[in-house]
């Protein structure tokens, strides 16, 4: 079968590095990463073959959900630097042949927002309320939420506010924390903002956007109350396998419900859409909405925006099976649209995926081979900072937790902080070069065994994680097997093994199983995740193992 992309459009192919600000690189010596720090790092990433980096917000936020509470989405917070710090990036990584792609933030903005300060004080009904959701609570005095909406983070997702003149007043929804507001995409100031923060960021020759909670601008503002508040709170959340019953389950009753995937969000993306081609053909947006494949598409049509993330190697389950059908849905969900598949093992709201392997050798192993099955993959990769190194979940002691779901869980979920702890980059203990200065403490602590796990002891490892992302990277871009649209699955006896050819001439082999397996085809090696013997008697392929063969 060939993949739906029939353009040379250079995100189709594209590995994309995603830099979570804080924890990337501190490079102006106040032990919080910074955009000098991501400069800095940049020759890193070429080094891995990466051909975007994707920034997760650096925009002025209370950091209530670091960063993702945007108080102003058109300016650069003063603890990552300044816009000029921006353009010199954007510059330093165009010359590297790096392109840009910032994230935005539509569905929400901080409470710090002007726009939220200006509706609190101003009366229910008012233009400036009319920008978020303020609606009046139910009971004799408007003391219950408007209905049973669930918060993702837990919790309900209103929250009552203070009148100016001090009574208890109106309700306001967040489908997040309750420092981050929605906003009501039915209102034109709002739709019209949203494309001036596009064109400020396009005008600073941004390469593309990364769209945050893309399903959920458009709310039923009826505001009816939901038959399953929690499922459909939970849906968003990756902790389920997406084969499983109640996965489908979910993701079907997104579609077109009071919350999400609303049929109208897809007018939203047309203008945007408008707004990038206005700047040429080479501007793009991938969407972050965890729907059902049959409505993924409504995302990426030629008219609507271009990418979507798959998100199904996130929780596959480690077996051949799981692994074929997450390959299969991936494709099918943008293929009949002729937009490119996307893959990715890891981000910053999803556990390691070497610690959501098993963690340990064999998470190690598996990861390395998840890997190589996603780097061969037709589409585009997108790398989360630190899956390189190989990185495991840190242990975060409950004091140092700083994610809302934690707060907001009242402890009983940990949250994400386990995959967001700052970078190792050199040296034997922490800070682990992540920044110059000694004695500063990060804002996640470092733990005390990852020597062996930074950029520069993995880099003089021949077999480290890093190394094998270089390799597989770096031939990701330069065979043209690899390049090619072209995928076919073997059907192979052995249900512990996924098997797929690539373009003319390049098989890869996984070997899901604890066990040695022989390969069903002989090649010669082009790249092996783990041991691999080629003998007379053909390849021998050793346990947790991805190869990719010439045949
Ligand atoms: C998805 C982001 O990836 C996540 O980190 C954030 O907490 C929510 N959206 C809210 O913006």
């Amino acid at each position: 079968m060939r993949v739906g992309t029939h353009d040379d459009s250079w995100w189709s192919r594209a590995a994309v590095y995603q830099v979570y600000p804080r924890s990337f690189r501190d490079g102006n010596g106040d032990g919080l990463g910074d955009l000098q720090g991501v400069i800095d790092g940049l020759g890193h990433l070429e080094s891995l073959s990466i051909d975007a980096v994707w920034l997760s917000p650096f925009y002025p936020s209370p950091q209530n959900d670091s960063g993702y509470d945007v108080s102003d989405p058109r300016a650069v917070d003063p603890m990552f630097g300044t816009l000029d710090d921006f353009a010199r990036l954007v510059d330093q990584a165009h010359e590297r042949g790096l392109r840009v792609i910032v994230d935005i933030v539509p569905n929400h903005v901080s409470a710090s927002h002007s726009w939220f300060v200006e509706a609190l004080s101003s009366p229910a009904g008012s233009p400036a309320r009319r920008r978020f959701h303020f609606v009046d609570g139910k009971g004799e005095a408007g003391e219950l939420p408007p209905n049973n909406w669930e918060s993702i983070f837990g919790g309900p997702a209103w929250t009552r506010v203070k009148e100016p003149d001090g009574s208890w007043g109106q309700w306001y929804l967040h489908l997040f924390d309750h420092t981050q507001p929605d906003l009501n995409w039915v209102n034109d100031e709002v739709r019209i903002d949203a494309l001036n923060t596009l064109a400020f960021w396009l005008d600073l020759r941004v390469d593309g956007f990364r769209v945050d909670v893309a399903l959920g601008l458009a709310k039923d503002m009826t505001y009816p109350d939901l038959i399953d508040p929690i499922g459909m709170s939970q849906s968003l959340r990756f902790d389920l396998d997406p084969g499983s019953a109640e996965a489908v389950e979910r993701r079907a009753a997104l579609a077109n419900s009071a919350i999400f995937d609303r049929d109208e969000i897809h007018d939203i993306y047309r203008q945007w859409r408008s707004l990038l081609e206005s700047y040429g053909n080479d501007k793009m947006a991938v969407v972050e909405a965890w729907v059902a494949p049959e409505r993924a598409s409504r995302y990426v049509a030629p008219d609507t925006l271009h990418q979507i993330f798959g998100f199904d190697f996130l929780v596959v389950a480690w077996d051949a099976k799981s692994i074929r059908d997450a390959i299969q849905h991936g494709i099918d969900a943008v293929s009949a649209v002729g937009a490119p598949p996307t893959w990715a093992l890891s981000n910053h709201d999803s556990p390691r995926v070497v610690t959501r392997l098993g963690d340990g050798p064999e998470g190690l192993a598996r990861a390395r081979a998840l890997a190589l099955i996603a780097h061969a993959l037709p589409g585009s990769v997108y790398v989360y900072q630190g899956e390189e190194l190989g990185l495991c979940d840190v242990e975060v002691p409950d004091s140092a937790r700083q994610d809302p779901v934690w707060f907001r869980s009242a402890g009983r979920e940990k949250g994400r902080d386990g995959g967001r702890v700052p970078l190792p980059w050199s040296g034997s203990q922490p800070p682990y070069g992540f920044t110059d200065r000694a004695d500063v403490s990060l804002w996640l602590p470092q733990p005390e065994h990852w020597e062996s796990w930074t950029v520069e002891a993995e880099g003089d490892d021949p077999d480290s994680m890093l190394n094998l992302y270089r390799s597989s990277l770096a031939l990701r871009r330069s065979h043209s097997s690899l390049a090619s649209e072209e995928i076919e699955f073997w059907s192979v006896d052995d249900d512990e093994l996924v098997v797929f050819r690539r373009g003319a001439d390049v098989v890869v082999v996984a070997n899901t199983s604890d066990q040695w397996l022989p390969s069903p085809v002989a090649g010669s090696i082009l790249v092996a995740s783990g041991p691999v013997v080629a003998g007379d008697a053909g390849v021998e392929i050793g346990p947790n193992t991805t190869v990719w063969l010439q045949m």
